[in-house]
């Protein structure tokens, strides 16, 4: 069944959100480094990585499907990091805003009746049910351990490893 237009313009309009995701990651890592939280620094730049290929894999559904695929404009996204609380709510929020457009997609794949797009798009449901539990599970760590001293930085320490074993 051939993709409709509202559809491949749906998914297009998402490419770019993972597009942002993954500059916004990027965006992280660097301000992350700033800051010496070198194992956050690490954790953002393999989760740009991820972000990235969320949105290959769109890419690659669409020409698959004989639909043109649109390369997203992007713009430097402006970071500016308080505390590691703050920091991993905001990528909470940013990963929720991810969540409620695969939402709209999926409401409009079903009101068309193509399954095929909705089952495509039940990858990205679990991802990002994943990557929700990974920002809450983080502020929960950082609310327990607090934001000074010792605590932060084996935080730092441990997050760091997580990403290199990942
Ligand atoms: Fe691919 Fe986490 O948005």
């Amino acid at each position: 069944m051939a993709i409709a237009a509202k559809i491949a313009s749906a998914l297009n309009a998402h490419i770019g959100l993972e597009a942002d995701a993954s500059n916004y990651y990027l965006a992280l890592s660097s301000a992350c480094a700033e800051k010496k939280w070198t194992g956050c620094a690490k954790f953002f730049l393999a989760q740009s990585a991820e972000e990235r290929e969320h949105l290959l894999k769109i890419f690659r559904y669409l020409v698959e499907n004989n639909v043109v695929a649109t390369v997203p404009e992007q713009k430097a996204p402006a970071v500016t990091i308080g505390s590691m609380r703050d920091l991993f709510a905001a990528c909470l929020k940013s990963e929720q805003r991810v969540s409620a457009s695969v939402t709209v997609l999926i409401d409009l794949a079903v009101s068309l009746k193509d399954y095929a797009t909705n089952h495509f798009l039940q990858w990205y449901v679990a991802e990002q049910q994943e990557e929700e539990q990974l920002f809450q599970g983080l502020i929960d760590e950082v609310t327990l351990v607090g934001e000074g001293g010792t605590g932060i930085y084996l935080l730092d320490k441990s997050i760091g490893a997580r990403a290199a074993s990942s």
